[in-house]
């Protein structure tokens, strides 16, 4: 059989082109992260709609903090409203929310609603929606082999005892399954710091529309592609 038996299981977004969006309708940038914010919420309920187990979203990453002031600033306001208010939606909904990525960076005000809500969302079992905040996949494979090297002075393991297993142990996605589908919007042709070990054998979907432009119909003409795709991890 070449083609796919089933659909991903874990769908993992580079949401990319809110300012482009902003740019092509005369509007600030910040009106296309708002944007971007109200196509999240969509893509939540579409994903629980489509049988999906995992979303992860690539909402704000390690490099994004050299963005103007202005710009990080209103970023971060809006992930706190999208916390206070959507978030508590998706809550009621069995969501789960998780999120990865260097959180001790972001500020209080955000800290404190994100942890809020991972808590309060914890024992659902719905789809798990993962957000990746202040996440750069560079530093959480630094961040994993510093845990790593302690537990070996400290004599816990050995370097012998390292294999592939140990170090996705390490990362901040431990307990997730690796993506099998990867979208990325506004027709960017690269991966820009995001899950480099997590993505190996992952199918990827561009799209040319901008992130608040995407909906139910690309999301299901995304899955439909990957089923056509024919995955061969390495073999013939
Ligand atoms: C993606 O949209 C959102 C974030 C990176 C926070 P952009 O802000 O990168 O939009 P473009 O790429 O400039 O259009
Ligand atoms: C990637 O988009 C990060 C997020 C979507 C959060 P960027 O807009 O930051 O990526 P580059 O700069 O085009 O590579
Ligand atoms: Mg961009």
């Amino acid at each position: 059989m070449n083609e796919n038996q089933s659909g991903p299981k874990h769908i993992a977004v580079i949401m990319d082109g809110n300012g482009r969006w902003a740019n092509a309708r005369g509007l600030p940038r910040k009106a296309g992260h708002r944007a971007g914010a109200e196509a999240v919420r969509e893509a939540v309920e579409i994903c629980q709609d489509l049988n999906i187990d995992y979303l992860t979203l690539y909402a704000f990453s390690s490099e994004n903090w050299d963005r103007p002031e202005d710009e990080v600033k209103a970023l971060m306001k809006l992930l706190e409203r999208f916390l206070k208010t959507k978030a508590r939606e998706i809550a009621k909904k069995n969501v789960r929310l998780r999120a990865i990525g260097r959180l001790h960076l972001l500020p209080d005000h955000v800290r404190v609603e994100l942890d809020r809500v991972i808590e309060d969302t914890q024992h659902n079992n719905g789809l798990t929606l993962v957000l990746a905040l202040s996440y750069g996949s560079r530093e959480e494979i630094v961040d994993a082999t510093k845990s790593l090297a302690q537990k070996i002075t400290r004599q816990e393991i050995t370097p012998d005892e390292i294999t592939n297993e140990t170090i996705a142990e390490h990362l901040y996605t431990s307990d997730l399954p690796d993506p099998d589908l990867l979208i990325r919007t506004s027709g960017e042709l690269r991966l820009s710091n995001f899950l480099l070990w997590q993505l190996s054998y992952a199918e990827i979907f561009i799209s040319q529309k901008n992130w608040p432009d995407f909906r139910k119909a690309d999301f299901e003409e995304a899955i439909q592609e990957f089923t056509r795709r024919n995955r061969r991890f390495g073999r013939v």
